[in-house]
């Protein structure tokens, strides 16, 4: 102090070579401390670096930048509020020693040593606390999540890890044990109920409760999707499976007459066709063991792009075609993202080979739909030009059946008519929805009756007597509705295994379920392929027993929030009848000419991978007898 009541505010020193300044002034204290330009610490700091080498108070530049911005919140004053017990508690440690101190008679106590092993214990506390970034980072995370960890404390979950939560339980592992994963914890944790999953900062609850489905599933309350359905919107944008609110409700209402049972009856004739097709390509496979579900595939594809846009892709004889890769791209890009944790955040995923594969995929997609929205509206035009009295049931100027495009070409919302952009949502949402679902329900199916011979007999039995012996003939929307048996075995493939293994929600109110708090943010899972096989909920899960659906003779009683494979409520499959009268189509067509085997272990179930259409780890291979009557 005295040099600078000698030498004034500002001193100068030189220590040998050392040039220092020594400052006094606020106003140059100011400007040294209030800015940030000069952040760098003097020399002298480096004596600390051996102990605390680049600790907040000797780094420098960006790296001191950065770890100020995490530790900051660290001094939060709800933090600083937990650590006041830890004061108290040590300030009466030190009165204590302070007491034992004068007992001892000493003279004179060295206040300073007391003060200082006290601070020393209070930051050895508080350091153990500070020291570690991911334990600082825990309590921010346990101060934000306090609320919901502690309304949400009663789920049941598995074992978790701080930060990670249940992530390390999924992350890494093979697809096909995923499923084996949540079922096992839904039966030992959830007991069937609710499970609770903290990905990261992410809640999940499954939910596994008939009653708490109701009320998810069963009102227009809960009608947000879930993040993963994030990833279909480069191709299906706000088509109506992921679209959300009005926009939604507005959609539903517009397009719900397009699976009205007239213009179900005018596709059969499609099923017919497309399914004769189908029954050539296996023809030339029946001599050898044949992936059923690739033929299948390509039909349904054939099947939609027909029913939904009215044209032929022929996906079925040009399996190359340009459109037909582009949908099998992004199939995959879907699985990939599903599974891997590179993938699923937009940011790592958007510098992959496999987002520019998607993007020329969807260009490929987009590109086609829309040329056909833009053709069929011009002939629209024409044609109601050329006959502006009945343009109500307009068929397009030739003798076309109506396409769901042609009836969306036709609808209004607000009075104003969908744009082509808003087609191709739908549209598009058609393709997704409408032929991996079917194909993997047909598949399953396929399984099924070959592994159960006695149902393929009874199927087979009862399409004869309903089709003819004549396998020529065609089979008629009235023909499909008398097949009950092969109906009843659809939805027993279909409980056991569900084409949409998993649907999602987002909570984005606090809300209460059954007495559950569910909070906001939170993902509500629900799983179809889990409930299919609860033995609470069905008896003897794992056995094919068609007859359980039977509402005649069954003593099962089905309760319509157990048995979900086309979801339930306001936000159900908008396609289930469309997907019925197909899959019976296809089934009845093929079983007719065929008997089929299934090739492989049959005492072994298929290992599944529950993607967004479910799915088996690897082909399920059948032999195909042409069927002698
Ligand atoms: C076996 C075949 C099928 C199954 C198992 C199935 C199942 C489902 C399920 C579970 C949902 C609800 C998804 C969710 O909430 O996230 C759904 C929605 C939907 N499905 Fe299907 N589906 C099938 C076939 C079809 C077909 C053939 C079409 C169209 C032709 C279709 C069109 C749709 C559409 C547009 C939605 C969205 C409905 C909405 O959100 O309002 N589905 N489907």
């Amino acid at each position: 102090m005295g040099l600078f009541d000698r030498y004034g505010g500002t001193v100068k020193l030189w220590l040998g070579p050392i040039f220092s300044l020594l400052l006094s002034d606020v106003s140059d204290l100011e400007v040294v401390l209030g800015g940030t330009q000069l952040l760098e610490k003097a020399d002298e700091y480096d004596a600390l670096k051996r102990w605390l080498n680049e600790g907040l108070l000797v780094s420098r530049g960006r790296k001191w930048f950065a770890r100020r911005k995490v530790l900051t919140p660290a001094f939060h004053f709800k933090i600083l509020e937990q650590f006041v017990e830890i004061f108290d508690r040590q300030a009466r440690q030190f009165v204590q020693s302070l007491q034992v101190a004068l007992q001892s008679k000493r003279d004179v106590v060295h206040l300073v040593d007391y003060i200082h092993l006290c601070a020393l214990d209070v930051i050895c506390v508080l350091g153990i606390l500070a020291a570690s970034a991911a334990f600082v980072s825990l309590l921010i995370y346990h101060l934000k999540y306090k609320h919901i960890i502690e309304v949400t404390k009663n789920i049941p979950s598995p074992p978790s890890l701080p930060l990670l939560g249940h992530g390390h339980h999924f992350v890494g592992k093979a697809p096909h044990k995923l499923v084996a994963t949540i079922q096992e914890f839904m039966d030992v944790y959830a007991k069937g109920k609710t499970l609770k999953i903290w990905l990261g900062p992410e809640l999940n609850f499954l939910m596994a409760d008939p009653k708490d489905i109701e009320v998810v599933l069963g009102t227009t309350r809960f009608n947000d999707k879930a993040g993963e359905y994030k990833m279909l919107e480069p191709w299906l944008r706000e088509g109506l499976l992921v679209s959300r609110g009005r926009k939604w409700h507005k959609r539903r209402k517009v397009i719900t007459p397009a699976f009205h049972f007239k213009i179900l009856d005018e596709f059969v004739d499609i099923f017919e066709q497309e399914s004769r097709v189908l029954l050539t390509n296996l023809q030339r496979e029946h001599q050898q063991s044949v992936n059923l579900y690739d033929w299948i595939n390509l039909c349904t594809m054939d099947t939609i792009c027909e029913t939904a846009m009215g044209v032929s892709i022929n996906a079925q004889t040009n399996v190359d075609s340009e459109y037909v890769r582009a949908v099998k791209t992004i199939s995959m890009v879907l699985h990939k993202r599903m599974f891997n944790i590179f993938y699923r955040f937009d940011w790592t995923y958007m510098l992959t080979s496999l987002a520019r594969a998607e993007k020329r995929a969807l260009n490929v997609l987009h590109n086609f739909t829309e040329k056909i929205i833009v053709q069929r509206r011009a002939e629209l035009l024409r044609s109601i030009s050329e006959s502006p009295v009945q343009h109500d049931d307009v068929d397009m100027g030739t003798k076309r059946k109506m396409a769901f495009l042609d009836i969306l070409l036709q609808s209004k919302i607000d009075d104003k008519p969908l744009t082509n952009l808003d087609i191709r949502e739908e549209v598009d949402t058609f393709m997704f929805e409408g032929h991996d679902t079917t194909s993997s329900a047909i598949m399953f199916f396929f399984y099924n009756i070959a592994t159960y011979p006695e149902c393929q007999r009874k199927c087979v039995e009862e399409i004869v007597s309903v089709l003819g012996r004549d396998t020529k003939t065609p089979v008629t929307y009235e023909l499909l509705n008398k097949l009950h048996y092969v109906d009843l075995c659809i939805k027993e493939t279909l409980r056991m295994y569900p084409s949409v293994p998993l649907l999602g929600r987002k909570v984005l109110e606090e809300c209460e379920i059954n007495g559950k708090i569910i909070p906001a943010g939170t993902n509500i899972g629900i799983a179809p392929l889990y409930l299919g096989r609860c033995e609470n909920l069905f008896s003897d899960p794992n056995t094919f027993k068609p007859e359980r659906f039977d509402v005649v003779t069954s003593a099962e009683k089905l309760n319509p929030y157990a048995y979900i494979p086309f979801s339930a409520g306001p936000r159900n499959c908008i396609g289930q009848k469309f997907a019925m009268l197909e899959i019976k189509a296809i089934v009845a067509n093929v079983l007719r000419s065929f008997e089929i085997d299934f090739v492989g272990d049959a005492s072994e179930p298929p290992v599944l991978i529950a993607e967004l259409i479910l799915r088996t780890k690897d082909p399920l291979m059948f032999k195909l007898k042409e069927r002698v009557y």
